[in-house]
């Protein structure tokens, strides 16, 4: 099957969230079952930098009258493997460094709807025959950045060529825009409305892929149920609740060849299961991320880590609130992340309150991340909301036992530490019910005792480190849905 995948983002080249590292393995996932995968990106620097032997296969019109280009090279994935990809070479709208959505002072920039149109003007066209070579028969877009790929491709003259697939990855992010900016998407006036990508007298990316696509999937299995509630459908569900049908929730998985600590280069020595109880490499990265982030180095005190971008979403507020029992139980807090100044500053307060204790940095360190799972004894994810999370599946993977709420992907890969969870093998981590502090507070007790119990600790560990999220299974999956939009 030919297969396009069309992202904003994508691991390694450019980064900040979840949804680059499902864009960098899925393409992988899919080549290894022996299908016929090309990716879809824009000409941001970093992504640019990344498209080796990048050659112009055409010159196109924008829906708004002007000249673009597309390129075609590939990029190398997991250090040797090489996938097509195709480059939008539109410098007026990306040649901008840095964050690919907003501004220096995190303002959205003010021709984000023509960027990112543009992306799924790409993807209708290439589906249509701009490249004479290749066209795909399944068009796979992911987030509001590529949802009008399946708007461009319904409303295609003559026809569509090729089939679409939208992956939700986050439904609080929809690409509004006012309705001054249809004019400039190229569509015909009846997709301004209700049966189209029409959101209370707005232009919403995110209706358009929901509403077009001949197939939707999310990221988790619980996130395709919770989605079609009205608490957390963000305005949405009723659309989802009619394409019920059609929705299908893909658990992501781990790239194994990025976050193992077996193999992984980024840690002060590797480690894996076999290795038995002593797991002398974690023990290694504990002592080394507590000297490194200025903690007090003690092997015995848990050590709590979180990685995350610093938003409402992540219920960071539940940790802040938290922090003073969690101290007072004996355990560390390293976090690292970016975002919302008030977050910010919150956390930078806290560390400096207590540095030996706590650590906060702000920033994105992909090679921290990576440390800190390795070095953490519990990784938070306390999300208000989550449609799948990756945070606590690369805990499991380094032995950092997951502390979620259970929603979403959290609820579909964390079982907690009940005793008949214990009895039966499945506990992985710690999962509370109720989005309050009390709940939370009663999690991480949980987190305590258990770790006064080594032997159990050890088990529950390992359970988790020998949990698969293997992408092969969930792009198996994502073939089976190219195969229900094709028809077949
Ligand atoms: P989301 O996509 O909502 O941010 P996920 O858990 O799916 O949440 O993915 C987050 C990804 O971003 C993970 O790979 C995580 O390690 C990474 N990440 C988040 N914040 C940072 C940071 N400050 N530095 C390095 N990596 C980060
Ligand atoms: C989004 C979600 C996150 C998910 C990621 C990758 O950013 O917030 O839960 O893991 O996409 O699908």
């Amino acid at each position: 099957m030919r297969i396009l995948q069309v992202s904003a983002e994508l691991f390694p080249l450019l980064k900040t969230g979840g949804l680059a590292d499902v864009a960098g393995a899925l393409p992988l996932a899919l080549a290894a079952a022996g299908e016929d995968v090309r990716v879809l990106l824009p000409g941001f620097p970093a992504l640019r930098a990344g498209v080796h032997h990048a050659a112009q296969v055409a010159e196109f019109r924008t829906p708004w009258g002007e000249t673009a280009r597309l390129l075609y090279g590939h990029i190398e994935l997991n250090a040797r493997q090489r996938i097509g990809t195709y480059l939008i070479d539109a410098p007026a709208l990306y040649d901008r460094p840095g964050n690919p959505y907003e501004d220096a002072n995190r303002q959205p920039y003010g021709d984000n709807h023509r960027r990112f149109a543009l992306l799924g003007w790409a993807a209708a066209q290439l589906a249509q025959g701009l490249d004479g070579h290749w066209h795909p028969e399944v068009v796979h877009a992911h987030d509001w950045h590529a949802a009008l790929a399946p708007a461009y491709l319904a409303h295609a003259p003559g026809g569509a060529r090729s089939r679409s697939v939208f992956t939700i990855h986050n439904l609080a992010y929809q690409g509004l825009f006012g309705a001054w900016a249809f004019a400039d998407l190229g569509l015909p006036a009846e997709a301004f409305s209700i049966d189209g990508l029409e959101y209370h007298g707005q232009v919403s990316f995110m209706k358009a892929g929901l509403h077009y696509a001949d197939r939707l999937t999310t990221v988790s299995p619980s996130y395709a149920r919770e989605v079609q509630t009205p608490a957390q459908g963000h305005g949405l569900d009723g659309l989802l609740r009619a394409r019920a049908g059609v929705l299908h929730g893909i658990l992501n998985a781990v790239d194994d060849a990025v976050w193992n600590p077996a193999i992984d280069t980024l840690i002060p020595q590797p480690f894996s299961m076999p290795e038995g109880r002593r797991m002398a490499g974690k023990a290694r990265s504990k002592a080394e991320v507590q000297h490194a982030l200025g903690l007090a180095v003690d092997a015995r005190a848990p050590l709590f880590v979180l990685v995350s971008r610093l938003t409402e979403q992540k219920g960071l507020h539940l940790v802040l609130e938290g922090l003073d029992a969690l101290l007072a139980q004996g355990g560390q807090l390293a976090l690292l992340g970016s975002g919302d100044a008030w977050l910010q500053d919150a956390f930078r307060a806290r560390a400096a309150a207590a540095p030996s204790r706590v650590s906060a940095t702000i920033g994105y360190d992909e090679a921290l991340a990576h440390r800190l799972f390795a070095a953490g004894d519990v990784t938070l994810v306390p999300s208000m909301f989550e449609p799948c999370g990756l945070t606590q599946m690369y805990g499991l993977k380094y032995g950092a036992l997951p502390l979620v709420h259970r929603v979403g992907g959290l609820a579909d890969t964390v079982v907690d530490c009940t005793l008949e969870d214990m009895a039966d093998g499945t506990a992985n981590g710690f999962a509370f019910d109720g989005f309050d502090a009390t709940a939370y507070a009663r999690a991480v007790r949980r987190a305590f005792a258990l770790h006064d119990r080594p032997a159990d600790w050890r088990r529950v560990r390992a359970t988790g480190m020998r949990q698969p999220f293997d992408w092969r299974a969930a792009a198996a999956q994502y073939i089976d849905v190219y195969q229900r939009a094709l028809g077949h």
